[in-house]
């Protein structure tokens, strides 16, 4: 398991209780309790997620699919990042939060991830921060870590590199690409991370990798031997539309409800049912009189 501390930085300051955050992760593990964990994009779901007990809550970049519109998520930017953490800061007042740094941010440059990761903690008061991939990541993940910010990793698929959703497709299904996801793994896990996200391996490779990786693991489509799991907030509540992966489980039919709520909103409009008289403000009778007479006796 990662040793690192996680001292605040002198510039860059975490929410309060955050290292105390981050070791519960790290006990639950010990104490062999699955870590829940799932995404959130805006306050509502935040203080959903808090209400339900959830120990972690990631502001994924899987937001440009599901609450932005995109394509991809290499598409959505910082800002807009920033902005939907911000709103789920807003809704948090115990849960362990953490920012998924978007595309194209912190990839280049040791110094890009720093800033970037700062930004995530100084701005939208996140306890940590989340990127994919390893290889050269790994040393960006030293650099954020070296900052003083708690890093989650994330191997396996890595939706980040997929110019479309075709190129969405489990990963590890051959043992010389299951043997470089768990190098992928132990190579984070040195580098610093509290955490790895394994998302789209056969459950097999998982239970593997596990016995090589300290690191508490939160799997995605990873089978039952991670040490959590994680889904998008959209999926398992049902709201995203269409076919889902083969991972996921739908505990609600949110979307199905969205539109059914809509819909009787816009038939009673039209029917002229809403708004009735107890949706309506009342005006004293005196009230309107004068109203009437000073708008000319009509
Ligand atoms: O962006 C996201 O929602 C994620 C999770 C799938 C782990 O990275």
């Amino acid at each position: 398991m990662s040793s690192h501390t996680f001292a605040d930085s002198p510039t860059t300051k975490r929410p309060e209780g955050s290292a105390e955050r981050i070791a519960r992760i790290g006990a639950l593990k010990l104490g062999r309790q699955p870590i829940v964990m799932v995404t959130a994009y805006d306050v509502a779901a935040a203080r959903a997620a808090e209400a339900a007990g959830v120990d972690i809550v990631l502001v994924g970049d899987s937001g440009a699919n599901v609450v932005l519109g995109y394509g991809t998520t290499r598409e959505v930017s910082l800002d807009e990042m920033l902005m939907l953490t911000r709103a789920v800061r807003r809704g948090l007042r115990e849960t362990l939060l953490v920012g998924d740094l978007p595309f194209g941010t912190y990839e280049h440059s040791d110094e890009a991830a720093v800033a970037t990761a700062r930004r995530f903690v100084d701005e939208a008061g996140c306890d940590a921060v989340k990127l994919e991939g390893a290889g050269e990541m790994a040393q960006r993940v030293r650099a954020v870590v070296g900052a003083g910010i708690p890093v989650m990793g994330h191997v396996g698929l890595l939706p980040q590199a997929a110019r479309d959703a075709s190129e969405l497709r489990a990963k590890g299904r051959t043992a010389d690409d299951a043997v470089r996801i768990i190098e992928d793994a132990k190579a984070l896990e040195a580098a610093g991370c509290f955490s790895v996200v394994i998302e789209a391996v056969p459950a097999e490779v998982t239970a593997l990798l596990a016995a090589h990786v300290g690191a508490p693991t939160i799997g995605i489509g990873a089978g039952a031997a991670a040490d959590g799991q994680v889904l998008v907030l959209h999926d398992l509540l049902g709201i995203t539309p269409g076919r889902s992966a083969k991972f996921v489980k739908r505990y609600s039919d949110i979307g199905a409800q969205m539109l059914a709520g809509v819909r009787a909103f816009a038939d009673e409009v039209r029917s002229r049912a809403y708004p009735a008289p107890e949706h309506t403000y009342a005006i004293a009778a005196e009230e309107l009189e004068a109203l009437k007479e000073k708008l000319g006796g009509t």
